[in-house]
């Protein structure tokens, strides 16, 4: 553990669930997930990552495992200890690629696998969600569980209406007041910038009840791809790239607004 690190992790914030979403796919949703995940567990955290697109997971080649249990278990009645999978020091709740069953989880049973994680709050400092896209019931419900939403989008406009749709569903289906916006694949601070002022707006002329906040940009970087193909986070693969430092400001970001108390949403009440 780096010096800087071992700092952080003494002012570590409190327990806390951060859900990664964004309503488009292809945006970076896992990306950012597992990075995050894997800054968490460096500093010493117990980090439980959830894989929450149920029937398209890819978070398991991402870290390089091949998990024997999934989501799929938990809702046969498997412990989730037994189920999850250790990687880069973070706990992986696996689902499933390829599971029409797990993508359209019937109510009562998506209620089983969302106790079980909020139950599991209390084992782990930090519970990450890595969210499907699209706005159906898994991923709204997974975002819910959050004390901590992450709008990931790309400066692209369909990427942007989508994530606009998603905050709104948010808002009016699970009463979101606040969430983060994470410009990815931006060329520039400009574009991040202009691209989370569009968003503000849309939301500020609709969803006059939602406040959101900026995090730092990431840049495109095609090295995303070589990481994740290789099964490490970017921020073990390469340590000193841009772009791993630039997920290191948005951890430090999420953690100063933490500390603060200031950015944190309360919508957890009304899962179903
Ligand atoms: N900042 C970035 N620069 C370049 N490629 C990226 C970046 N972020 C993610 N990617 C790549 O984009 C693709 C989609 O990312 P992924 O995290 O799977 O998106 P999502 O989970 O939103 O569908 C992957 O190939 C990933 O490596
Ligand atoms: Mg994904």
């Amino acid at each position: 553990m780096k010096m800087q690190d071992k700092v952080l992790s003494l002012h570590k914030p409190k327990k806390r669930t951060i859900a990664i979403t964004g309503g488009k796919g292809g945006t970076g949703k896992s990306t950012i997930a597992v990075n995050l995940a894997a800054i968490f567990a460096n500093r010493g955290e117990k980090v439980l990552l959830v894989d929450a697109d149920l029937g398209m997971s890819d978070l398991n080649l991402m870290l390089g495992v091949a998990p024997t249990h999934s989501v799929f278990d938990l809702v046969h009645g498997k412990p989730l200890e037994s189920i999850l999978v250790e990687a880069h020091d973070i706990y992986l709740l696996p689902a499933l690629n390829g599971s029409y069953q797990l993508a359209n989880l019937e109510g009562a049973v998506r209620a089983k696998v969302l106790g079980s994680i909020e139950k599991a709050r209390a084992d782990f400092d930090t519970i990450i969600i890595d969210t499907s896209a699209g706005l159906n019931a898994n991923s709204i419900d997974f975002t819910a569980l959050a004390s901590e939403v992450v709008l990931v989008t790309t400066p692209a406009p369909a990427s942007l209406a989508d994530a606009y749709a998603c905050l709104k569903v948010l808002s009016s289906y699970k009463g979101l007041v606040r969430a983060y916006v994470l410009p990815n694949c931006t060329s520039s601070e400009d574009e991040a910038k202009y691209s989370f002022s569009q968003l503000r707006t849309l939301a500020d002329k609709f969803l006059l009840s939602v406040s959101l906040k900026m995090l730092p940009p990431i840049s495109f970087d095609h090295e995303f791809n070589i990481a994740s193909g290789a099964g490490v986070p970017m921020i073990n693969y390469k340590p000193d790239a841009r772009s791993t430092r630039a997920l290191q400001q948005v951890a430090r970001a999420l953690d100063a607004n933490a500390q603060s108390g200031s950015f944190r949403q309360r919508i957890h009440s009304n899962v179903k």
